[in-house]
């Protein structure tokens, strides 16, 4: 029913994945006229048909004037949730954002102070230090354990001893975890849980690849859990509908002393009439497209999984449980860092992007962004072979 074969040409839509000028200022790699962009994480799939067509009607109505979450709105979150993830929402939780990483940085101005510590663990989606640095709080990394088969675990000791320094005021959570592709048990989430609330430490949890998981895996969201008074949980139709776009993230906080802080800070942000159209579509009507990209996502790793056991042994590559990054062992090769991506730019014609942008645990690894058509995938994985087989 859905079209997730066709190859999308996005040129000249001012789109950041394939834009020359901003790839060569961000990365410093240069972009061909063959190349294929697989780093930024949004997806080549056509939007779900249904959001078109409701884009499509919003369009001929003619007027954009300032626009309103309405009831229909909320529901759509609440009910997709329910359905989806057995969360149980209140309506007076959501605060709408422009975006995960504008939420992150408002928590981040709203509910901590200049010099305050705030946990993260790397190698993790690089905003999130990006963001405590430029407001001038101090990222504090609890760095993830990482074994010989590339699996990480969570250092809860080092965890412990970072939010009972007095300093240490709030966690930016990422589950499924982007770059790894790690789904974190709900144990795991428990327990951070737990030392945070115990510590007075404010939890943002980035749960917004959660509907992007292989099949049989499945994910428990914070929400679910004990200890929800120092909980933020970030949600976004952004990611699992490919509309980063239309910056439509909706934060989930049962605390309303928190959501206070933050709504004092932010002031009312309005919602754009794309962005209610888009969310009461997407979250009515997408679920059949959500699982069809799933299914594709799981194709393509498969293939993946396959290619490089046989034909790129020295690259390790563990499958992720979640996200559509594949998070890549280049340890065995000699070239490093930017050299290495640099090969990969003008001898693949491949813009990926670089382990240590996630933190220096990252340095031997490669991001690829896999959310494209099969076809796509293995031109890809024949070029890598062709400058690494
Ligand atoms: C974990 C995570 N959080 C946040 C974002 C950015 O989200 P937004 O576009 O809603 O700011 C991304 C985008 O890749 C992400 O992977």
């Amino acid at each position: 029913m859905y079209d997730l074969k066709a190859i999308i040409d996005r040129n000249n839509t001012g789109a950041a994945k394939t834009d020359k000028e901003f790839i060569k200022k961000l990365l410093d790699l240069n972009y061909y006229d063959d190349t294929i962009s697989m780093w930024v994480a949004d997806m080549d799939f056509a939007c779900a048909p249904e959001i078109i067509e409701a884009l499509h009607k919003r369009v001929d109505r003619q007027i954009f004037g300032y626009t309103t979450q309405t009831e229909e709105y909320k529901k759509s979150i609440i009910d997709w949730y329910n359905r989806r993830h057995n969360m149980k929402i209140e309506e007076d939780w959501l605060v709408f954002s422009n975006g995960t990483v504008s939420a992150i940085r408002n928590c981040l101005r709203a509910l901590t102070n200049e010099g305050d510590g705030v946990i993260i663990q790397s190698p993790v989606y690089y905003p999130f230090k990006r963001e405590i640095l430029e407001t001038n709080r101090v990222a504090v990394d609890n760095i993830l354990i990482r074994d010989e088969n590339n699996h990480y675990t969570i250092d809860f000791k080092d965890f412990e001893e970072k939010c009972k320094d007095p300093n240490t005021k709030m966690f930016i959570y990422c589950n499924p975890h982007n770059p790894i592709g790690q789904i974190w048990p709900k144990e795991d989430t428990q327990r951070l849980l737990d030392i945070c609330a115990e510590n007075n430490v404010i939890v943002f949890s980035d749960e917004i690849h959660c509907d992007l998981i292989r099949e049989g895996e499945s994910f428990t969201s914070a929400l679910n859990l004990k200890h929800q008074d120092t909980l933020i949980v970030a949600t976004a139709v952004n990611k699992t509908f490919n509309v980063a776009g239309f910056h439509i993230t909706n934060l989930v906080i049962e605390n309303s002393e928190i959501r206070k802080k933050l709504n004092d800070y932010t002031g009312s942000i309005s919602i754009s009439p794309y962005a209610l159209e888009t969310t009461i579509t997407a979250y009515n009507k997408g679920e059949e497209w959500v699982n069809a990209v799933n299914k594709v996502l799981d194709e393509n790793l498969d293939y993946m999984d396959k290619f490089i056991k046989e034909k790129l042994p020295r690259i390790k590559f563990v499958k992720p449980q979640g996200t559509y990054l594949v998070w890549l062992d280049f340890s065995d090769y000699p070239e490093k860092g930017q050299e290495l991506l640099e090969k990969i730019a003008d001898e693949a014609h491949l813009i990926l992007e670089s382990g240590s942008m996630f933190g220096d645990a990252g340095k031997d690894f490669i991001r690829m962004n896999i959310a494209c058509p099969l076809s796509v995938v293995k031109d890809a994985l024949e070029r890598l072979y062709k400058v690494f087989g």
